[in-house]
């Protein structure tokens, strides 16, 4: 089904980073697209990573009460139809503040486990690697971090999910002559990921 409400979500210290401007290529395909888009910067928001007490899982206990931010924030899931995770691989992983995310926010009895909603939207994850491809793929950090995604989207029991990567995001690997242009090719694959959603 085509998207119409779509939420991203991301995770950058600058606010004119690459996955910044990753980030606002997307939303401006998606509005060309009459995609309704929403936008967590997990940074800017004053978001804080740092699972407490309040938010801990009750494992007895799906319809436990946690923290007010996290249940706003599940909350704006809710009218959602896709939801797209951009972030820079830092460590072969997530930024914390998005690790932060998911461990608060996407928590049990909300992200997964009875009465979980996440199930029926799509995912779409786009990861920004500084590397090559041919050194991601070499050492097993792709397959590692597709593994890791599509493990916990069927955990979740996401039906729909898809990761993709942009690579060379430092653009000073050998054989990028032109950064420019390097950039526009990763944008250009950035926006086909969403208008990939609107067919
Ligand atoms: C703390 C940190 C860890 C990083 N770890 C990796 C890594 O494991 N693999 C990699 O290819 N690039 C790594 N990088 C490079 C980032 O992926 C790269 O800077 C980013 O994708 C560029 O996009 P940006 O300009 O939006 O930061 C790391 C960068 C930082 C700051």
């Amino acid at each position: 089904m085509k998207t119409e409400n779509m939420y991203v979500i991301w995770a950058h210290p600058r606010s004119h980073s690459l996955t910044a401007q990753v980030v606002d290529q997307m939303q401006s395909e998606a509005q060309q697209h009459g995609i309704n888009v929403t936008s967590l910067d997990l940074y800017r928001s004053g978001f804080d990573p740092v699972l407490d007490v309040d938010d801990e899982p009750d494992w007895n206990n799906p319809q436990k009460v946690y923290s007010a931010e996290v249940h706003r924030l599940f909350s704006e899931l809710d009218d959602k139809d896709t939801v797209v995770v951009v972030f820079p691989v830092w460590w072969y992983s997530f930024p914390a503040m998005l690790k932060g995310y998911l461990d608060r926010v996407w928590n049990y009895g909300l992200g997964y486990g009875p009465g979980s909603t996440l199930a029926g939207k799509k995912l779409r994850w786009l990861a920004l690697v500084g590397g090559s491809e041919a050194g991601y793929i070499r050492y097993g950090w792709e397959k590692n971090m597709t593994d890791f995604i599509s493990g916990a989207m069927s955990y979740l029991g996401v039906a729909d999910s898809k990761i993709d990567f942009l690579y060379n995001t430092i653009g000073i690997e050998e054989g990028i002559d032109n950064r420019d242009a390097h950039y526009q090719h990763l944008f250009a694959k950035a926006r086909a990921i969403v208008s990939a959603l609107a067919e």
